[in-house]
């Protein structure tokens, strides 16, 4: 039997008087990865930040583990298992990459959380890298760092903003992997990306949005093929490879 973890319905959310979301749905079951796809500013992260508690929505429900979380802050939505690794690979440039796994100590502990010996062993590349400064990591290295820091803290749900972008096609397959693994590990798994292609390889079900609304829900194979949407709403035509 499958057990809904998180279910956002039909949230509206504004910046101001600037309206983004309106009546945006998704559920995730525990388990499960899932992706949340679009174009630039189509309501993506918006979405995240409504779930977290960093923004509130004005309209609709969002529930987790069946208690209504719509008005908690990111404090509260945290100390509940629910961790938010933002696009901006939020790295101390000028701390290790030690003292940058500790500042997530703050937030640690909680079923399920890694100890930092833990967060070495899935991340052998961190610990050899652990007296390097954050300003010395590749792209791949700081986007691992910033999912490891995420794990020292209770993980029921993980919400991954873009987490391949910028980085180059063998990297990126790296961080697939990564999710890959954290998922077998039984974290559930919200996935926001514009490359369609890495979200189909590791996603199991896609919620396209535009304009901050829904106009999408399938399994992969049924996204594989929906080429309208593709077009339309991914930028991505016949010739599309999906290699990875
Ligand atoms: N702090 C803000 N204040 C006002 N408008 C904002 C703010 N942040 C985002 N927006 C607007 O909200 C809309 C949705 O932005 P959002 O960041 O959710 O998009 P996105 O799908 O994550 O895009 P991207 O792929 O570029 O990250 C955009 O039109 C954006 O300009
Ligand atoms: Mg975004």
């Amino acid at each position: 039997m499958s057990e809904e973890l998180l279910r956002v319905d039909g949230i509206d959310a504004a910046y101001g008087q600037s309206k983004i979301l309106q009546d945006v749905s998704l559920s995730i079951d525990r388990g499960e990865v899932v992706s949340l796809v679009g174009r630039n500013g189509a309501g993506k992260t918006t979405t995240l930040r409504s779930i977290v508690g960093i923004l509130t929505p004005s309209a609709g429900t969002i529930t987790f583990e069946g208690e209504d979380i719509t008005a908690l802050s990111d404090y509260e939505t945290v100390a509940r298992g629910i961790q938010y690794v933002p696009e901006d690979r939020q790295v101390f440039p000028d701390l290790t990459v030690d003292e940058n796994l500790r500042m997530g100590e703050l937030k640690s502990g909680g079923a399920g959380a890694l100890s930092m010996s833990e967060v070495f062993d899935r991340f052998p590349r961190l610990r050899e890298r652990r007296s390097n400064s954050g300003a010395q990591l590749s792209g791949g290295e700081q986007q691992m760092l910033v999912i490891a820091r995420a794990l020292l803290g209770q993980t029921d749900l993980l919400l991954l903003d873009e987490p391949t972008e910028g980085l180059a096609p063998q990297i990126v397959e790296d961080v697939i992997e990564i999710i890959e693994t954290i998922s077998d590990e039984g974290v559930t798994i919200l996935l926001v990306e514009q490359n369609v292609q890495a979200a189909m390889s590791v996603a199991d079900r896609h919620y396209v949005i535009n304009k901050g609304q829904n106009v999408y829900e399938g399994t992969t194979e049924e996204l594989r093929n929906a080429d309208e949407i593709l077009e339309q709403h991914l930028g991505v035509g016949g010739e599309m490879d999906l290699s990875i």
